[in-house]
């Protein structure tokens, strides 16, 4: 089920054998299947903000793995109390929103061995929370599927490691991602030329730099 996506292939192989797994904004419960299927889980708690992404978790996981499983409404961790799950997947998610998720449930997070989050777009949003908040990198991936590049980490709460792109150098999809972000911000220093801000152009620049050292790095 999740071989023909690259992003949750790779973020089942990042997952360690856990005995409950929390698997925050589940929508159709891929994640929770795969994990149950090859017994990486031994339990999953499967939580969604809306009642009809629940519910195709809930037909999904219904079939093969009665009383494994606890499918829960509500937002982020609200659902989970402390000590129920030893680790957590936050995926497929925008990075403020996955900060967001992280901040309101500070105290379960905190007791987690480790947590997973997958950022969609707005990985930046994600790595400023995690410099703010003091957050240990286990391991970070990145993956490319059908043109975009997804990054992904093993975090837990109570480090000080710095997270930004450059975590991520090692990974063989960074390259490529580099490039096409500098060729993006180039096409956005030119637009911004014209408008005269110096600020905004100023920042551009230092932008494009940023990522032409990343590539240098590589
Ligand atoms: C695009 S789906 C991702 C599904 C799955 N995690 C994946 O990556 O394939 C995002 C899911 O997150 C849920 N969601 C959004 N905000 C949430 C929140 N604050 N708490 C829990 N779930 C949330 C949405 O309802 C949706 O089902």
């Amino acid at each position: 089920m999740i071989e023909s996506s690259k992003r949750l292939t790779a973020v089942f192989h990042m997952t360690p054998a856990v005995h409950c797994v929390g698997d925050i904004g589940c929508d159709h419960g891929y994640i929770s299947h795969a994990l149950l299927e090859t017994n990486r889980a031994e339990k999953v708690i499967a939580t969604d903000i809306s009642a009809p992404s629940l519910n195709k978790a809930v037909t999904l996981l219904s079939g093969a793995f009665c009383g494994r499983f606890e499918t829960r409404l509500g937002d982020g961790f609200a659902p989970i109390a402390k000590g129920e799950i030893q680790g957590a997947i936050i995926m497929g998610m925008g990075g403020q929103l996955i900060a967001d998720i992280l901040a309101r449930g500070k105290d379960v997070v905190n007791s987690l061995d480790w947590c997973i989050v997958q950022p969609m777009q707005g990985a930046e949003d994600l790595f400023d929370y995690l410099n703010r908040s003091g957050f240990e990198l286990m391991e970070a991936d990145l993956v490319e599927e059908r043109g975009k590049f997804y990054p992904l980490m093993k975090i837990a709460a109570g480090g000080s490691d710095v997270f930004s792109w450059e975590d991520f150098i090692h990974c063989d999809d960074f390259l490529p991602m580099a490039e096409k972000e500098k060729a993006r911000l180039e096409g956005v220093a030119r637009a911004v030329e014209v408008s005269g801000k110096k600020d905004l152009i100023d920042k551009v620049k230092r932008d494009v730099e940023r990522w032409e050292a990343y590539i240098e790095l590589c």
